[in-house]
């Protein structure tokens, strides 16, 4: 089995990850990390690649733009570019995700290899991943990881409007994203009960619709527990050692008397983190600051005047408070720690010194930290409100309480530190049922036996006909045959019926498309008056729009790649003032992304299309320009034109240029047929092409033969069907 994970945002690495240096790098790529690794490790599973994003970008480390990065044997990060090369916050990500579609499949054609199974981490990912998966019609899987409804609903009690939730966050555009994700997924997977009965409680989910709560592991081998330092001869990873001196060393800058039990809290500086209540509750009671000192490393910060608002706010107040309750000597609120070693030490320095993990959060999805803490052997505090009600059910190595009642939290923190039965009860259950319940073992072996119901049958996903996707059929392809319909497929039926069965006969590796000026609904029509349906590519509107097999599947990431500099309405403004232009106005001329004009009856070409140009060149837009049959005049994006959208789709579906025969008799064939591809023009081809002929540097072919019997010659020329039997009349 291959798996695809797909996690696009943030800043993803094997090594160091940077936890908590933004929104954008937290919980979840820790976890699409241990997933890709744990997974690999399965029997059954072939190889894992995580694939991400590539970023090159002075602000952050150059790994990021490394393609390959190997997480452990058979196990490999995959960093695709989207977007351009900066880093970007992901809700800046969405406009790009057809472009990261689209790199992935080339990735996976040129890798040789079909995923068995597509899974999408968060909207953006899911969003990738549905059309990764449909492309291979491979199960597609999506984990959420924080939803955008509940994300709304909060912001909108915080006073937000929806106006700035879309302006600044793309809220809206992200909900309708994870519903068309529930609604075509193969499998759900969440952490929590909560998540599933009350983050997804409205959205739309089919009824058939698998969801499967997964708890995800914990890492043991870096959250070993705390006692292990008390063994006769312990090994431990020097690193680990060195972090241990580290933070006792920032501790002891700010406590007066360091061997009391530790209060620890360790958070990103958000509102939503609750830290002040807390604070307040330590500042308020002399007994909690009686026995124990207060440490809150509330992620990593060098200037807070130079943090984003919320955080400068969550940060600023934190000192206040400790200002205001005189904590000095008593509580910690060191600047800097890494994820990687720093946090596993700092669980154990609490632990060792019989104090707890507080995490007061309003509401917690998961709790990973309170899992993490109790799998040293420091039992913790946390809220009642999700994820932990899971945890205290499964391992019993800790107290949930209702965060917004200061006297419970106190309380619950007093009988931790100071009942011993109760702290040394926690303290075994975490060390030993986080094994039990949230190691990366047991989740591998549930996931994959999820997996094993979905992977050989049918994904469930609808394909009409009982066809394969496209990317199946494709991707079982070595050659390609591309041909303009009007005057090349079309004009001499007894050909055309010779070529029909050759096209079926060779349909195992040869596949079969047509490129032309008309649009989709015109080819259709022409294609069924001619009984044409084992078709693979459709190439419309002069190369404006591309469409997959019987079911015509529009290819979003060829729009979206020709989307840049397109501004259609310059170029109506520019060119409707000519008047030797005439815009077309039978249907379906005019496209999103092609403007036709008909040149007027016997007006000097040469002289009309340097007047165009000039026009265009003053409306200062990118475009290109396609005259043909000495009359159509098609203005497409720069990057578009039969010829671009052919070499895309080898490019994307990685069949090498040479094995694309492309056919073709005017002008608006004209780009296919040059370069590397096997161009065959068709005997009764307009003058336009003539000068082709005396080109060294193309492999086109002249054919004798008019319309579909030049195809065939061509065909035949070039090696991609045998020649005829030679005994002929
Ligand atoms: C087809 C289209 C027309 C286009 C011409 C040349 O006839 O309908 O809009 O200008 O091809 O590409
Ligand atoms: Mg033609």
């Amino acid at each position: 089995m291959y798996i695809q994970l797909i996690s696009i945002h943030g800043l993803i690495r094997g090594e160091n990850v940077e936890m908590g240096r933004d929104a954008d790098t937290g919980g979840q790529v820790r976890y699409v990390l241990e997933l890709a690794r744990s997974l690999s490790q399965c029997p059954g599973v072939e190889a894992v690649d995580l694939c991400t994003r590539r970023i090159k970008d002075k602000r952050v480390a150059s790994c990021y733009a490394e393609e390959i990065e190997e997480l452990a044997p058979r196990c490999r990060l995959v960093r695709l570019p989207c977007g351009g090369a900066r880093y970007l916050r992901k809700e800046r990500l969405w406009p790009f995700l057809d472009d990261y579609v689209d790199a992935l499949i080339s990735f996976t054609r040129r890798e040789g290899r079909v995923p068995a199974v597509v899974h999408g981490h968060y909207a953006d990912a899911g969003y990738v991943a549905k059309e990764v998966a449909a492309a291979f019609d491979a199960p597609f899987v999506f984990t959420g990881h924080s939803l955008g409804k509940p994300k709304l609903e909060y912001l909108l009690q915080e006073g937000w409007t929806r106006q700035e939730a879309n302006e600044v966050l793309n809220i809206e555009h992200r909900i309708s994203v994870e519903q068309d994700c529930l609604a075509v997924a193969d499998l759900l997977i969440v952490s929590t009960r909560h998540e599933r009965d009350q983050q997804y409680r409205e959205y739309q989910r089919p009824e058939d619709l698998r969801c499967e709560v997964i708890p995800p592991g914990t890492d043991l081998v870096r959250f070993f527990p705390y006692y292990e330092y008390d063994l006769p001869s312990p090994t431990i990873d020097e690193r680990f050692k060195q972090a241990r001196v580290r933070m006792a060393a920032e501790l002891g800058r700010f406590h007066f008397n360091p061997t009391k039990p530790l209060i620890l809290a360790l958070c990103r500086p958000d509102r939503r983190k609750n830290i002040g209540a807390l604070i307040e509750a330590f500042g308020e009671s002399k007994e909690l600051q009686a026995i124990a000192n207060l440490a809150v490393f509330a992620g990593i910060r060098d200037n807070i005047e130079a943090m984003p608002d919320n955080e400068q706010k969550v940060l600023t107040d934190m000192l206040l408070a400790m200002d205001r309750y005189d904590l000095y000597g008593k509580m910690a609120i060191p600047k800097d720690h890494s994820s990687e070693f720093d946090v596993p030490e700092l669980y154990r320095l609490a632990a060792a010194s019989r104090g707890i993990f507080v995490n007061s959060a309003f509401i917690e999805l998961f709790g990973l930290t309170a899992i993490e803490a109790s799998a040293t052997g420091l039992p913790f505090v946390a809220t009642a409100d999700g994820g932990p009600q899971d945890i205290v059910e499964n391992c019993h190595s800790g107290l949930i309480v209702d965060v917004r009642d200061r006297q419970a939290l106190t309380e619950a923190m007093l009988t931790l530190l100071t009942d011993q039965n109760v702290w040394r009860e926690c303290s075994t259950n975490g060390v030993n049922l986080v094994r039990e319940f949230y190691s990366w073992e047991t989740h591998c072996a549930r996931y994959l036996s999820c997996l094993e119901d979905l992977v050989g049958t049918p994904a469930t996903a609808p394909v009409a006909g009982g066809r394969p996707a496209p990317g199946r059929r494709l991707a079982s392809l070595n050659s390609l045959l591309i041909t303009d319909i009007d005057n090349t497929l079309l004009g001499d039926d007894e050909a055309l019926e010779q070529l029909k069965t050759i096209i079926h006969d060779h349909r195992h590796h040869m596949g079969f498309g047509v490129a032309s000026g008309r649009a989709l609904e015109l080819v259709l029509e022409v294609l069924a008056d001619h009984g044409i349906q084992e078709i693979d590519v459709i190439i419309a509107a002069v190369g404006a729009e591309i469409y997959y097999n019987q079911d015509h599947v529009l290819d979003k990431g060829w729009a979206s790649h020709l989307r840049s500099k397109w501004h259609p309405e310059r170029i109506r403004e520019a060119l409707d003032l000519l008047p030797f232009l005439h815009l077309q106005q039978e249907p379906h001329t005019q496209r999103e992304f092609k403007i036709s004009y008909d040149l007027e009856d016997g007006h000097d070409a040469d002289a009309a299309l340097a007047a165009i140009h000039n026009a265009l060149t003053g409306a200062k837009t990118a475009y290109s320009l396609i005259f043909s049959h000495g009359t159509f005049v098609d203005i497409l994006p720069h990057r578009a034109s039969k010829g671009k959208a052919v070499r895309y789709l080898a490019g994307k579906w990685n069949i090498p240029l040479e094995r694309v025969a492309t056919a073709g008799d005017s002008g608006n064939d004209r780009d296919m047929l040059i370069g590397q591809t096997a161009g065959i023009v068709v005997g009764n081809h307009d003058p336009e092409l003539a000068s082709l002929r005396r080109s060294t540097t193309h492999r086109v072919y002249f054919a004798q033969a008019h319309c579909a019997g030049g195809i065939i010659e061509g065909l035949r020329h070039f090696g991609f069907v045998e020649q005829p039997e030679t005994a002929c009349r």
